[in-house]
Protein backbone atom coordinates (compact mmCIF):
# COMPACT_ATOMS: atom_id res chain seq x y z
CA UNK A 1 0.00 0.00 0.00
CA UNK A 2 2.66 2.39 1.15
CA UNK A 3 4.69 1.13 -2.29
CA UNK A 4 2.02 2.03 -4.65
CA UNK A 5 1.40 5.35 -2.73
CA UNK A 6 5.29 6.17 -3.10
CA UNK A 7 5.30 5.30 -7.19
CA UNK A 8 1.71 7.37 -7.47
CA UNK A 9 3.67 10.67 -5.84
CA UNK A 10 6.57 9.93 -8.13
CA UNK A 11 5.36 9.40 -11.05
CA UNK A 12 3.68 13.43 -10.60
CA UNK A 13 7.33 14.27 -9.98
CA UNK A 14 9.37 16.40 -12.28
CA UNK A 15 11.78 15.04 -14.69
CA UNK A 16 14.83 15.64 -12.72
CA UNK A 17 13.64 13.49 -9.39
CA UNK A 18 12.42 10.29 -11.73
CA UNK A 19 15.95 10.44 -13.43
CA UNK A 20 17.80 10.43 -9.67
CA UNK A 21 15.31 7.55 -9.13
CA UNK A 22 15.88 5.40 -11.90
CA UNK A 23 19.35 6.12 -12.37
CA UNK A 24 20.06 2.53 -10.71
CA UNK A 25 17.62 0.78 -13.41
CA UNK A 26 19.21 3.17 -16.41
CA UNK A 27 22.76 3.78 -17.07
CA UNK A 28 22.16 7.20 -18.48
CA UNK A 29 20.90 9.16 -21.68
CA UNK A 30 24.15 8.46 -23.82
CA UNK A 31 26.36 5.41 -24.50
CA UNK A 32 29.35 6.26 -22.76
CA UNK A 33 27.50 6.38 -20.06
CA UNK A 34 26.56 2.75 -20.27
CA UNK A 35 30.43 2.12 -20.96
CA UNK A 36 30.95 3.70 -17.86
CA UNK A 37 28.34 1.62 -16.36
CA UNK A 38 29.69 -1.52 -17.48
CA UNK A 39 33.33 -0.93 -16.61
CA UNK A 40 32.64 -0.43 -13.43
CA UNK A 41 30.32 -4.12 -13.38
CA UNK A 42 32.89 -5.63 -14.66
CA UNK A 43 35.16 -5.65 -11.97
CA UNK A 44 32.15 -7.97 -10.31
CA UNK A 45 32.34 -10.49 -13.28
CA UNK A 46 29.24 -9.68 -15.19
CA UNK A 47 28.87 -9.70 -18.63
CA UNK A 48 26.23 -7.51 -20.96
CA UNK A 49 23.77 -7.01 -23.46
CA UNK A 50 23.08 -3.45 -24.03
CA UNK A 51 19.66 -2.44 -24.85
CA UNK A 52 19.10 1.17 -26.47
CA UNK A 53 15.87 2.40 -24.87
CA UNK A 54 13.15 3.36 -27.18
CA UNK A 55 10.31 0.25 -29.02
CA UNK A 56 7.61 0.49 -31.61
CA UNK A 57 8.16 3.63 -34.00
CA UNK A 58 6.36 5.40 -36.49
CA UNK A 59 8.39 6.21 -39.43
CA UNK A 60 11.75 4.40 -40.93
CA UNK A 61 13.72 7.27 -40.30
CA UNK A 62 13.83 6.18 -36.89
CA UNK A 63 14.67 2.55 -37.29
CA UNK A 64 17.77 3.60 -38.91
CA UNK A 65 18.45 5.62 -35.89
CA UNK A 66 18.47 2.65 -33.79
CA UNK A 67 20.46 0.72 -36.63
CA UNK A 68 23.09 3.17 -36.65
CA UNK A 69 23.00 3.29 -32.53
CA UNK A 70 23.45 0.03 -32.59
CA UNK A 71 26.30 0.15 -34.82
CA UNK A 72 27.99 2.55 -32.63
CA UNK A 73 27.42 0.37 -29.50
CA UNK A 74 28.93 -3.06 -31.67
CA UNK A 75 32.05 -1.06 -31.85
CA UNK A 76 31.87 0.20 -28.28
CA UNK A 77 31.97 -3.24 -27.44
CA UNK A 78 35.01 -3.86 -29.47
CA UNK A 79 36.99 -0.60 -28.88
CA UNK A 80 36.53 -1.20 -24.84
CA UNK A 81 36.98 -4.99 -25.58
CA UNK A 82 33.44 -5.55 -22.87
CA UNK A 83 32.00 -8.79 -22.87
CA UNK A 84 28.64 -7.79 -24.12
CA UNK A 85 26.13 -8.28 -27.16
CA UNK A 86 23.52 -6.44 -28.12
CA UNK A 87 19.77 -6.82 -27.37
CA UNK A 88 17.15 -5.14 -29.75
CA UNK A 89 13.39 -4.45 -30.34
CA UNK A 90 12.27 -5.59 -33.56
CA UNK A 91 9.54 -3.57 -33.63
CA UNK A 92 11.94 -0.57 -33.16
CA UNK A 93 13.68 -2.13 -36.35
CA UNK A 94 10.34 -1.04 -38.45
CA UNK A 95 8.69 -4.93 -38.42
CA UNK A 96 5.64 -3.68 -37.27
CA UNK A 97 5.68 -0.63 -40.28
CA UNK A 98 7.21 -2.59 -42.80
CA UNK A 99 7.92 -6.12 -42.71
CA UNK A 100 10.99 -6.56 -45.08
CA UNK A 101 12.48 -3.69 -44.45
CA UNK A 102 12.22 -4.53 -40.60
CA UNK A 103 14.13 -7.49 -41.93
CA UNK A 104 16.06 -5.83 -43.32
CA UNK A 105 17.52 -3.49 -40.93
CA UNK A 106 18.01 -6.38 -38.58
CA UNK A 107 19.56 -8.67 -41.05
CA UNK A 108 22.12 -5.91 -41.60
CA UNK A 109 22.32 -5.68 -38.38
CA UNK A 110 23.12 -9.24 -37.24
CA UNK A 111 25.48 -9.44 -40.07
CA UNK A 112 27.44 -6.80 -39.09
CA UNK A 113 27.80 -8.36 -35.49
CA UNK A 114 28.53 -11.24 -37.11
CA UNK A 115 31.83 -10.30 -38.27
CA UNK A 116 32.49 -9.38 -34.71
CA UNK A 117 31.96 -12.33 -33.23
CA UNK A 118 29.33 -10.78 -31.45
CA UNK A 119 25.54 -12.50 -30.33
CA UNK A 120 22.35 -10.62 -31.13
CA UNK A 121 19.63 -10.99 -28.97
CA UNK A 122 15.68 -9.98 -30.77
CA UNK A 123 13.63 -8.76 -27.06
CA UNK A 124 10.41 -10.33 -27.37
CA UNK A 125 7.26 -7.69 -27.32
CA UNK A 126 3.36 -7.91 -27.20
CA UNK A 127 1.54 -10.70 -28.61
CA UNK A 128 1.55 -8.91 -32.07
CA UNK A 129 4.85 -9.77 -33.03
CA UNK A 130 5.90 -13.28 -31.48
CA UNK A 131 5.49 -15.29 -34.48
CA UNK A 132 7.03 -12.83 -36.45
CA UNK A 133 10.04 -12.25 -34.68
CA UNK A 134 10.44 -16.26 -33.86
CA UNK A 135 10.67 -15.80 -38.06
CA UNK A 136 13.02 -13.53 -37.84
CA UNK A 137 15.15 -15.65 -36.08
CA UNK A 138 14.70 -18.45 -38.27
CA UNK A 139 15.05 -17.01 -41.36
CA UNK A 140 18.87 -15.74 -40.71
CA UNK A 141 19.64 -18.94 -39.09
CA UNK A 142 18.76 -19.98 -43.12
CA UNK A 143 20.74 -17.60 -44.14
CA UNK A 144 24.08 -18.53 -41.92
CA UNK A 145 23.39 -16.13 -39.63
CA UNK A 146 23.54 -18.21 -36.38
CA UNK A 147 24.84 -15.41 -34.10
CA UNK A 148 20.87 -14.31 -33.33
CA UNK A 149 18.30 -15.80 -30.69
CA UNK A 150 15.17 -14.74 -29.35
CA UNK A 151 12.89 -14.66 -26.34
CA UNK A 152 10.01 -16.58 -24.58
CA UNK A 153 7.94 -15.42 -22.28
CA UNK A 154 6.73 -18.49 -19.94
CA UNK A 155 3.35 -16.84 -19.59
CA UNK A 156 2.37 -17.63 -22.81
CA UNK A 157 0.48 -20.48 -23.78
CA UNK A 158 2.39 -21.21 -27.08
CA UNK A 159 5.72 -21.35 -25.70
CA UNK A 160 6.17 -25.25 -25.26
CA UNK A 161 5.31 -25.56 -28.99
CA UNK A 162 7.64 -22.80 -29.88
CA UNK A 163 10.47 -24.54 -28.62
CA UNK A 164 9.22 -27.71 -30.08
CA UNK A 165 8.98 -26.29 -33.62
CA UNK A 166 12.02 -24.18 -33.29
CA UNK A 167 13.92 -27.54 -32.38
CA UNK A 168 13.34 -28.79 -35.19
CA UNK A 169 14.50 -26.26 -37.26
CA UNK A 170 18.02 -25.42 -35.82
CA UNK A 171 18.21 -27.59 -33.29
CA UNK A 172 21.02 -27.22 -30.96
CA UNK A 173 21.63 -23.67 -32.74
CA UNK A 174 18.68 -22.32 -30.48
CA UNK A 175 19.69 -19.55 -28.08
CA UNK A 176 16.75 -18.43 -26.22
CA UNK A 177 16.67 -16.05 -23.17
CA UNK A 178 13.63 -17.59 -21.09
CA UNK A 179 11.45 -15.01 -18.62
CA UNK A 180 8.17 -14.57 -17.38
CA UNK A 181 7.20 -12.17 -20.29
CA UNK A 182 6.70 -8.23 -18.97
CA UNK A 183 2.92 -7.89 -20.86
CA UNK A 184 -0.07 -8.61 -19.62
CA UNK A 185 -1.23 -10.91 -22.28
CA UNK A 186 -5.55 -12.06 -22.21
CA UNK A 187 -6.06 -14.63 -20.53
CA UNK A 188 -7.15 -16.28 -23.80
CA UNK A 189 -3.20 -16.69 -24.85
CA UNK A 190 -1.79 -16.50 -21.54
CA UNK A 191 -1.00 -17.73 -17.58
CA UNK A 192 -2.48 -14.88 -15.63
CA UNK A 193 -2.12 -15.88 -12.05
CA UNK A 194 1.42 -15.38 -10.45
CA UNK A 195 1.57 -18.90 -9.45
CA UNK A 196 0.74 -20.51 -13.29
CA UNK A 197 3.32 -17.71 -14.44
CA UNK A 198 6.07 -18.93 -12.44
CA UNK A 199 5.46 -22.62 -12.86
CA UNK A 200 5.24 -22.35 -16.93
CA UNK A 201 8.34 -20.37 -17.00
CA UNK A 202 9.76 -23.08 -15.15
CA UNK A 203 8.56 -25.80 -17.71
CA UNK A 204 9.99 -23.93 -20.58
CA UNK A 205 13.48 -23.52 -18.82
CA UNK A 206 13.30 -27.21 -18.29
CA UNK A 207 12.34 -28.31 -21.78
CA UNK A 208 14.51 -25.24 -23.87
CA UNK A 209 17.48 -27.10 -21.42
CA UNK A 210 16.23 -30.66 -22.30
CA UNK A 211 16.29 -29.81 -26.07
CA UNK A 212 20.04 -28.71 -26.50
CA UNK A 213 19.60 -25.24 -26.63
CA UNK A 214 21.64 -22.00 -25.24
CA UNK A 215 19.15 -20.47 -21.90
CA UNK A 216 19.71 -17.35 -20.96
CA UNK A 217 17.34 -17.13 -17.27
CA UNK A 218 16.24 -13.97 -17.27
CA UNK A 219 14.54 -13.66 -13.34
CA UNK A 220 14.97 -11.97 -10.23
CA UNK A 221 12.77 -14.39 -8.56
CA UNK A 222 14.00 -16.54 -5.85
CA UNK A 223 12.54 -19.77 -6.88
CA UNK A 224 12.79 -19.68 -10.74
CA UNK A 225 16.07 -19.01 -9.80
CA UNK A 226 16.31 -22.04 -7.12
CA UNK A 227 14.47 -24.25 -9.12
CA UNK A 228 16.98 -23.40 -12.55
CA UNK A 229 20.02 -24.42 -10.02
CA UNK A 230 18.15 -28.07 -9.68
CA UNK A 231 17.55 -28.56 -12.68
CA UNK A 232 21.14 -27.67 -13.21
CA UNK A 233 22.47 -30.22 -10.90
CA UNK A 234 20.03 -32.85 -12.32
CA UNK A 235 21.18 -32.01 -15.69
CA UNK A 236 24.78 -32.22 -14.51
CA UNK A 237 25.44 -29.01 -16.11
CA UNK A 238 26.82 -26.10 -14.08
CA UNK A 239 29.82 -23.54 -14.17
CA UNK A 240 33.29 -24.16 -14.90
CA UNK A 241 32.50 -27.39 -16.80
CA UNK A 242 31.64 -28.73 -20.49
CA UNK A 243 28.11 -28.98 -21.66
CA UNK A 244 27.53 -32.32 -21.08
CA UNK A 245 24.37 -32.96 -23.58
CA UNK A 246 24.44 -34.93 -26.23
CA UNK A 247 21.95 -32.89 -28.26
CA UNK A 248 23.67 -29.62 -27.30
CA UNK A 249 25.62 -27.71 -30.13
CA UNK A 250 29.32 -27.09 -29.79
CA UNK A 251 30.71 -24.03 -26.83
CA UNK A 252 30.42 -20.69 -28.98
CA UNK A 253 32.35 -17.45 -28.29
CA UNK A 254 30.61 -15.08 -25.13
CA UNK A 255 28.12 -18.12 -24.02
CA UNK A 256 28.39 -20.17 -20.81
CA UNK A 257 28.11 -24.06 -20.56
CA UNK A 258 25.03 -24.27 -22.25
CA UNK A 259 22.91 -21.52 -19.89
CA UNK A 260 23.30 -17.87 -18.17
CA UNK A 261 21.25 -16.16 -15.23
CA UNK A 262 20.41 -12.66 -17.28
CA UNK A 263 18.97 -9.84 -14.65
CA UNK A 264 18.18 -6.11 -15.27
CA UNK A 265 20.62 -3.73 -14.15
CA UNK A 266 20.11 -2.47 -10.83
CA UNK A 267 18.05 -5.78 -9.80
CA UNK A 268 19.13 -8.32 -7.39
CA UNK A 269 22.34 -6.97 -7.28
CA UNK A 270 23.65 -9.37 -4.33
CA UNK A 271 21.79 -12.10 -5.76
CA UNK A 272 23.71 -11.91 -9.09
CA UNK A 273 26.92 -11.11 -7.27
CA UNK A 274 25.97 -14.50 -5.31
CA UNK A 275 25.71 -17.06 -8.77
CA UNK A 276 28.79 -15.37 -10.16
CA UNK A 277 30.60 -16.54 -6.91
CA UNK A 278 29.48 -19.37 -7.72
CA UNK A 279 31.15 -19.41 -10.73
CA UNK A 280 27.38 -18.85 -13.06
CA UNK A 281 27.48 -16.70 -16.02
CA UNK A 282 25.66 -13.92 -15.07
CA UNK A 283 24.32 -11.23 -17.94
CA UNK A 284 23.43 -7.69 -16.45
CA UNK A 285 21.20 -5.81 -19.40
CA UNK A 286 21.78 -2.53 -19.38
CA UNK A 287 19.37 -0.02 -21.09
CA UNK A 288 20.61 3.51 -21.75
CA UNK A 289 19.41 6.27 -24.09
CA UNK A 290 17.61 9.09 -24.64
CA UNK A 291 14.01 7.44 -24.00
CA UNK A 292 15.12 6.78 -20.54
CA UNK A 293 12.30 8.48 -19.30
CA UNK A 294 9.45 6.76 -20.75
CA UNK A 295 11.26 3.41 -19.81
CA UNK A 296 11.72 4.47 -16.07
CA UNK A 297 8.10 5.52 -15.80
CA UNK A 298 7.20 1.85 -17.36
CA UNK A 299 9.36 0.29 -15.10
CA UNK A 300 7.09 2.03 -12.26
CA UNK A 301 3.93 1.49 -13.33
CA UNK A 302 5.22 -2.48 -13.87
CA UNK A 303 6.46 -3.05 -10.38
CA UNK A 304 4.79 -1.12 -7.61
CA UNK A 305 7.30 -2.71 -5.02
CA UNK A 306 9.77 -0.40 -6.33
CA UNK A 307 8.01 1.83 -4.29
CA UNK A 308 10.16 0.88 -1.28
CA UNK A 309 13.31 0.76 -3.20
CA UNK A 310 12.44 4.77 -3.90
CA UNK A 311 12.02 4.99 -0.49
CA UNK A 312 15.33 3.59 0.82
CA UNK A 313 16.96 5.39 -2.16
CA UNK A 314 15.81 8.43 -0.52
CA UNK A 315 16.62 7.84 3.17
CA UNK A 316 20.42 6.37 2.21
CA UNK A 317 21.04 8.17 -1.11
CA UNK A 318 24.01 6.04 -1.41
CA UNK A 319 22.44 2.57 -1.57
CA UNK A 320 21.00 3.88 -4.97
CA UNK A 321 23.14 2.96 -7.48
CA UNK A 322 23.36 -0.55 -9.76
P1 LIG B 1 9.13 -11.15 -10.30
O1 LIG B 1 8.38 -10.14 -11.08
O2 LIG B 1 8.37 -12.02 -9.35
O3 LIG B 1 10.29 -10.40 -9.54
C1 LIG B 1 10.97 -10.97 -8.44
C2 LIG B 1 11.53 -9.81 -7.63
O4 LIG B 1 12.55 -9.16 -8.38
C3 LIG B 1 10.52 -8.71 -7.32
O5 LIG B 1 9.80 -8.97 -6.16
C4 LIG B 1 11.40 -7.49 -7.19
O6 LIG B 1 12.01 -7.48 -5.93
C5 LIG B 1 12.47 -7.75 -8.22
N1 LIG B 1 12.17 -7.14 -9.52
C6 LIG B 1 11.72 -7.78 -10.61
N2 LIG B 1 11.61 -6.92 -11.65
C7 LIG B 1 11.99 -5.73 -11.19
C8 LIG B 1 12.11 -4.43 -11.76
N3 LIG B 1 11.82 -4.18 -13.03
N4 LIG B 1 12.56 -3.42 -10.97
C9 LIG B 1 12.86 -3.64 -9.68
N5 LIG B 1 12.76 -4.83 -9.07
C10 LIG B 1 12.33 -5.87 -9.81
N6 LIG B 1 10.18 -9.52 -20.73
C11 LIG B 1 9.65 -9.60 -21.97
O7 LIG B 1 8.44 -9.70 -22.12
N7 LIG B 1 10.48 -9.57 -23.07
C12 LIG B 1 11.82 -9.48 -22.95
O8 LIG B 1 12.52 -9.47 -23.98
C13 LIG B 1 12.38 -9.41 -21.65
N8 LIG B 1 13.73 -9.29 -21.47
C14 LIG B 1 14.25 -9.39 -20.19
C15 LIG B 1 15.63 -9.42 -20.01
C16 LIG B 1 16.16 -9.62 -18.75
C17 LIG B 1 17.65 -9.69 -18.57
C18 LIG B 1 15.29 -9.75 -17.62
C19 LIG B 1 15.83 -10.01 -16.23
C20 LIG B 1 13.93 -9.67 -17.79
C21 LIG B 1 13.39 -9.47 -19.07
N9 LIG B 1 12.02 -9.37 -19.26
C22 LIG B 1 11.51 -9.42 -20.55
C23 LIG B 1 11.13 -9.11 -18.11
C24 LIG B 1 10.57 -10.38 -17.53
O9 LIG B 1 9.68 -10.97 -18.43
C25 LIG B 1 9.82 -10.08 -16.22
O10 LIG B 1 8.77 -9.20 -16.46
C26 LIG B 1 10.69 -9.49 -15.13
O11 LIG B 1 11.95 -10.05 -15.10
C27 LIG B 1 10.06 -9.72 -13.75
O12 LIG B 1 9.90 -11.10 -13.52
P2 LIG B 1 10.83 -11.94 -12.51
O13 LIG B 1 11.00 -13.30 -13.06
O14 LIG B 1 12.06 -11.19 -12.22
O15 LIG B 1 9.90 -12.15 -11.24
Amino acid sequence: MLSRLIVAMTLRMPRWFVRWVSRRYVAGPTLDDAVTVMKRLESEGACFTIDVLGEEISSLDEAQYFLDEYVRVMHAIVDHKLDANLSIKPTAFGLLIDKQKGMENIESLVRQAAEHDMFVRLDMEDHRVTTETIQVVLDLHEKGLTNVGTVLQGRLHRTPDDINNVAQTIASDADYRICKGIYLEPEAIAYTSKSDIRTKTNEAIRMALEHGAYVGIASHDIPVVNYTLDLLNELNMGPNMEDPRDNAGPKRHGKGPGYEFQMLLGVRGPMRRKLTKQGHRTRVYIPYGEKWYEYSIRRLQENPTIGLQIAKAFLMPWTNRP
